[in-house]
């Protein structure tokens, strides 16, 4: 009989995959995060096959020095976005990483079977090296967190942008290294799932939406700074009868990523015919339907933000449940390592 390669008990509910992700909370959340990342968390939540684990990594925003007190100001503004854009928690869980005593511990004995070698090729560590900078051993050691995230909670599907790809070939390096080691399978060995998506245009029409470029649309800012943003939003010069490419209009393009399939298609025909219809009148729609979707939420949005209890209140089942399978992994790591005194 050949060896089993993946754990024999493992915390998994019958029936569904346990789907794991993670965002930093490093910023005020804007609309490519939500195309990129919220969105496809919020639908795998309401697939009643998965038992999706939504982490808040905020460890991992810590890894900048001269940036250290962000991620506790921007945590509630990520956890309340999640929850007030429909995430169900009903046999899933929101959790906050901090709060996981376990994953720094399984992440020391991940960081005793991997080689400095192969941190030294992580993408993310050469690029801050090569940029000048002097990166802290948070950001050399970021690529084992991450594998620890994983591997604490036997998650089996982990949905990722392609940016992410290398630490996950890395998380799974790292398993069968420790696997090997203590020669048995003690962790489960994740599938990446890595998204196709594109990534979503700026308000300069140029660059991938992004904070640190300053081109973005907010979700939850004031409607005025809504407004501003989006008559910012980059257009070509073709006149109010001209007939327009929505493909390359950027209005349309961040309509695509959260607008209603009536919306969308009402403006794409708008576009494509062109006849009374401007950049103007694009925008305005894009406002409007901005405001339908996010503006309708912003109450309750500000009500978590301002009562962060009642928001922990409501993670906390999630949290309980992830402790729990945190624990059991943590026994059968240590069992396997042969740690403790009994
Ligand atoms: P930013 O570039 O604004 O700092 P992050 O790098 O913190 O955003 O992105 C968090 C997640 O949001 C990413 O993992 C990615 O999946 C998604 N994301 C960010 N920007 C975009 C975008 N322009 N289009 C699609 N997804 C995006
Ligand atoms: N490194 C990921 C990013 O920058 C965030 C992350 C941390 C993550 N731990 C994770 C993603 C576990 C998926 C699974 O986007």
């Amino acid at each position: 009989m050949s060896e089993p390669t993946q754990p024999v008990h493992t915390t998994h509910t019958v029936g569904r995959t346990r789907v794991l992700t993670g965002a930093k909370p490093t910023s005020d959340l804007h609309v490519g995060n939500y195309f990129g990342a919220i969105r496809p968390a919020i639908e795998a939540s309401h697939n009643p096959s998965n038992e999706v684990i939504l982490m808040c990594v905020d460890w991992h925003g810590l890894t900048d020095r001269s940036k250290i007190l962000e991620p506790g100001k921007y945590t509630a503004a990520v956890l309340a976005t999640y929850l007030t854009m429909g995430f169900s928690l009903e046999n899933n869980m929101i959790i906050l990483q901090s709060e996981i005593p376990e994953i720094p511990e399984i992440a020391w004995y991940l960081s005793c079977v991997s080689a400095v070698g192969l941190l030294e090729r992580a993408h993310a560590y050469k690029d801050a090296l090569s940029s000048g900078k002097e990166p802290t051993a948070g950001l050399f050691n970021y690529p084992i967190l991450m594998a620890s995230d994983i591997v604490t909670f036997d998650a089996q599907v982990v949905p990722v942008g392609k940016d992410q790809s290398q630490h996950l070939e890395y998380a799974s390096d790292m398993v069968r290294l420790f696997n090997n080691a203590v020669g048995r399978p003690v962790l489960f060995e994740p599938k990446p799932l890595i998204q196709s998506t594109p990534l979503l245009i700026g308000v300069d029409g140029e660059r991938k939406m992004s904070k640190s470029y300053g081109n973005h649309v907010p979700l939850f800012a004031p409607k005025k700074d809504i407004e501003k943003r989006i008559k910012e939003i980059k257009t070509d010069s073709k006149g109010l009868d001209d007939p327009k490419d929505p493909e390359t209009c950027a209005v349309f393009q961040i309509l695509k990523s959260f607008g209603s399939a009536e919306a969308i298609e009402y403006m794409e025909q708008r576009l494509r015919t062109g006849t009374g219809y401007g950049y103007g009148h694009a925008k305005k729609d894009l406002i409007d339907e901005h405001e339908r979707v996010f503006g309708s939420k912003r109450e309750l949005y500000e009500h978590y933000i301002n009562n962060p209890r009642e928001l922990a209140q409501k993670l906390e089942p999630g949290h309980t449940r992830a402790r729990q399978i945190a624990a059991t992994v943590r026994q059968r790591v240590r069992d396997a390592l042969n740690l403790g005194i009994l």
